[in-house]
């Protein structure tokens, strides 16, 4: 499998294109997980076809309705969500959703989560199943480029950041993964973490092609007249502009540690701000909280990489993180 992904980006002088594994993504700006869905809302908004990659929501064994409401608060700098995966489980996502994804021409992400290592390996059996089942003439798009582990989520009971925090479980789960699938395995891992360089070579060590850094920071606000915490779960994960900082060093960190690519996510809402990630050794970048206040900010930021590029004189999008001092 070598898969070239096309997007509708206009040829221009400049290198954009990222490599996760075999897949060519043809710029390094996606859409992150939870973000957006699984795209078909954001069609009318969001030129999908000029993205880098669409990371989907969260992919599960069964169906999950997610956590009680209230589910999201806002912060100064961000917002907390304890979502809590909420997704209509694998087989509703290969008949209703997978459809659509096929017809995209950016990469696409299958984001997956489970409670136990089987439940993650049986996932990707279904959907691997499903693909070798219907098949794809020359031409047509298997609507999966490659998945993006979920080992990080902080708004479920079992599974989620109680994966992300072990790096034998990591290890493990990402070698069993392995043997189930040859397309692209992109482990996302958390940021709440003593190292989160161990995690990011206990995944490198399992086989897999790249690391997406980071998910969600547990955090949690508290209701002074209601005298209880404003999300009904308690404690929730933070994004947004807060955990920009928090992004940037640990991808600086990750990309010192590992030899695989680096995806940077967490607070980017402007080009500088990818730019700061790229610069830190991420080879692409998500964006995602920022979406919800301007659907636009992909198309901007990709804009504006290309601008700060020109600017610099960078002819390849790779280069930029032998750029830093
Ligand atoms: C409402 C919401 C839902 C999310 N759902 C998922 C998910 O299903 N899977 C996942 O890996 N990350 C999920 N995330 C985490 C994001 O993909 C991203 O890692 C995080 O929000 C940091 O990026 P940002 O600051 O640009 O939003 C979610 C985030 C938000 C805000």
């Amino acid at each position: 499998m070598n898969e070239q992904v096309h997007s509708d980006i206009p040829s221009i002088d400049l290198d954009l294109s990222v490599r996760i594994g075999e897949l060519i993504m043809p710029n390094p700006v996606g859409v992150a997980s939870g973000c957006f869905g699984y795209g078909e809302e954001y069609d009318e908004l969001v030129h999908i076809d000029a993205l880098g990659a669409l990371y989907t929501k969260a992919v599960t064994l069964e169906p999950r309705q997610g956590n009680p409401a209230p589910r999201l608060v806002e912060t100064p700098m961000g917002l907390i969500n304890s979502i809590g995966l909420a997704n209509p489980g694998v087989e509703r996502f290969l008949q209703e959703k997978l459809p659509l994804l096929r017809r995209r021409r950016c990469a696409v992400i299958i984001n997956v989560a489970g409670s136990t290592e089987d439940e993650y390996a049986a996932v990707l059996e279904r959907i691997e199943g499903h693909l070798s089942a219907i098949g794809t003439q020359q031409e047509e798009r298997s609507g999966v480029d490659g998945y993006e582990i979920n080992v990080s989520c902080p708004n479920v009971h079992r599974g989620g950041m109680s994966f992300g925090i072990d790096p034998v479980l990591i290890e493990r789960l990402t070698r069993s993964l392995r043997g189930r699938t040859a397309r692209p395995l992109i482990l996302k891992l958390s940021p709440n973490v003593t190292d989160i360089a161990d995690i990011a070579r206990a995944a490198e060590a399992g086989g897999a092609d790249a690391i997406s850094c980071v998910n969600t920071v547990v955090g949690m606000v508290i209701d002074t007249e209601k005298l209880r915490p404003a999300i009904a779960r308690g404690s929730g994960g933070l994004s947004g502009p807060a955990i920009r900082p928090i992004g940037v060093a640990a991808t600086y960190k990750v990309s010192r540690a590992v030899q695989i690519p680096v995806i940077g996510v967490g607070g980017i809402a402007r080009a500088d701000d990818a730019i700061q990630y790229l610069l830190a050794g991420a080879q692409a970048i998500q964006i995602g909280t920022a979406i919800f206040t301007n659907p636009r900010t992909p198309h901007e930021v990709l804009d504006g990489i290309v601008g700060w590029m020109r600017r610099h004189a960078v002819k390849c999008v790779r280069d930029i993180g032998l750029m830093l001092q």
